[in-house]
């Protein structure tokens, strides 16, 4: 879809359809919606008093002007309650527009930046909200369909903006709104990807992609160079697979004069997580190819941090690999020691996400210096059970960090919800004969236990850990998200890496 800013007025577009809004409870629309309604000789304050047009948040009302306009057609689309009108707003309800009209196979419209007036936003930020939703609400993974391929295409979208001084501001807000979308599309079409496909050889040619398209500098460790640095954790989990690890470090220098002032993004990329000798059962276990969701996060959230040119040095890490049984597999049992000499007693071969992000964390630490960590992670059902799909699980052991990430969560419209780090959760993953244990001991407090086991390899290096098992899949068409992988985090990692840039700390 093209989306393009011009001047002029609303109402005098000669368009397919030309968009306008309506917050729930207006009888008498003003602005836009009320210039279009005397047009149409009050057909939008009707259609209001008959009950047919409530403004509810994302309601699609499609009315035909009969000439009465230049445009064809006018969407009255709800934005809800005044009182509840955020920036995410915009995002969804812009979605369901662009929807709403792509299902209609209207190919070129019109809309208003929705709120900057009432609504009390930013141009900029309303710009890039509407851009973002009105992409990624229309995203669609194709790439594997031979016949039935989507057709319909709202093609182009223009934001008018009826005061011209306000254009350089709404065209830049534009701007960024397509390169958070587009790295949040990448990152769903990976996490779409079945596994046969998207293999941690092809996640790291993806990687490569990347990199040659923003100029950054792209590592690959290959299994041999893994073992030489005492990686027994990541190694543990590859080792029922035939597909070969890959351990991808990709960074972007975006303050090469302060090398200190840099965060570390680490993603577990397990491209199918088959539970190993702990094997899962067979409902719903295609969904982990899927598993890889906070690796594909990290690597589309440097592309788009390297787009923006944020002046901050990130790097991405993602361990990737298969969680296969096999002959050569770990046993439940099995004691692997981590790159930092820690040893783990393998309780669960299907707590193989921690084990990943263990040696990863280390890497980042003790030979990339990193002073600041995020890590992005499916990690665990029980966050799931915990937070259902609304919201991700936040853990750390640095409240500053914590409290960046949640700001950067509101900015993106991402939500997270803080978990419990109380000490004595760390005593259930104390284990007899290792160091440490996997899992924990009894069924409670799994994401914790999981949180904690990473917590040991980050050491008191500012972390903060993501549960994203709950928010990485949709299972429905809802606001900007479709059926399938959501793209979490991504947006979310970007805006956490300008807030961190401005800091200057
Ligand atoms: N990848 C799974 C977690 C998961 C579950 C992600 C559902 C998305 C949806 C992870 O590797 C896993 O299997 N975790 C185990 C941990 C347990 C063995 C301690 C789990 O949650 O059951
Ligand atoms: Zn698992
Ligand atoms: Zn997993």
């Amino acid at each position: 879809m093209d989306i393009r800013v011009v001047h002029g007025d609303i109402t005098q577009q000669a368009t397919d359809a030309i968009v306008v809004n309506l917050f729930e409870g207006v009888t008498r629309p003003g602005g836009a919606t009320g210039a279009v309604d005397r047009a149409l000789g009050g057909l939008i304050s009707t259609l209001i008093a008959e009950g047919e047009c409530k403004g509810k948040k994302g309601e699609t009302v499609l009315l035909h002007t009969f000439g009465r306009l230049p445009a064809k057609r006018v969407l009255v689309v709800g934005l809800g309650k005044q009182q509840d009108f955020t920036l995410d707003t915009v995002r969804q309800v812009a979605a369901e527009a662009c929807r709403f009209l792509k299902g209609k196979g209207i190919r070129r419209a019109a809309t208003i930046l929705h709120s900057a007036g009432i609504g009390g936003l930013a141009p900029h930020d309303s710009a890039m909200a509407l851009t973002e939703g009105a992409l990624l609400g229309t995203y669609a993974f194709t790439a594997l369909k031979t016949s039935e391929k989507d057709e319909t295409a709202l093609e182009t979208l223009e934001i008018v903006e009826a005061d011209r001084g306000k254009i350089p501001e709404v065209q830049a807000g534009v701007e960024v709104g397509k390169i958070l979308a587009e790295a949040t599309a990448l990152c769903r079409d990976l996490v779409n990807e079945p596994a046969n496909r998207l293999t941690p050889t092809r996640l790291a040619e993806v990687a490569h992609t990347i990199a040659t398209q923003h100029g950054l500098k792209l590592d690959i460790l290959e299994r041999e160079q893994c073992e030489a640095l005492g990686m027994g954790a990541y190694l543990a989990v590859a080792r029922g697979s035939h597909q070969p690890p890959k351990f991808i470090i990709l960074s972007y220098q975006g303050d090469p004069a302060h090398p200190d002032r840099n965060l570390g993004l680490i993603g577990k990329g397990i491209t199918f997580d088959s539970g190993g000798i702990s094997l899962k059962p067979a409902e719903r276990m295609e969904e982990m190819k899927g598993d890889m969701a906070g690796g594909a996060a990290v690597l589309c959230a440097l592309k788009a941090v390297a787009a923006l040119k944020v002046p901050l040095n990130a790097t991405a890490i993602v361990p990737a690999t298969e969680n296969m049984p096999g002959g050569g597999a770990t046993r439940p049992g099995d004691v692997v020691r981590a790159m930092n000499g820690k040893s783990i007693e393998v309780i669960n071969t299907d707590a193989e996400g921690r084990m990943v992000l263990a040696d990863a964390l280390c890497y980042a630490r003790q030979r990339l210096g990193l002073k600041r960590l995020v890590d992005v992670a499916t990690l665990t059902g029980a966050i799931v059970v915990a937070l259902g799909n609304l919201r991700a699980g936040l853990f750390t052991n640095n409240q500053a960090l914590a409290d960046q990430v949640l700001k950067a969560g509101e900015r993106s419209g991402e939500r997270f919800w803080q978990m419990p780090m109380d000490t004595e959760y760390r005593d259930l993953i104390k284990s007899e004969v290792a160091d440490i244990r996997n899992t924990g001991t009894g069924r409670g407090a799994g994401s914790i236990t999981g949180a904690y086991f990473i917590r040991e390899f980050a050491e008191d290096t500012p972390w903060v850990h993501l549960d994203i098992a709950g928010t990485f899949l949709s299972d429905r068409e809802t606001g900007y998200y479709v059926k399938g992988g959501t793209g979490f985090g991504v947006r979310t990692l970007v805006h956490l890496a300008r807030i961190l840039a401005e800091g200057k700390d």
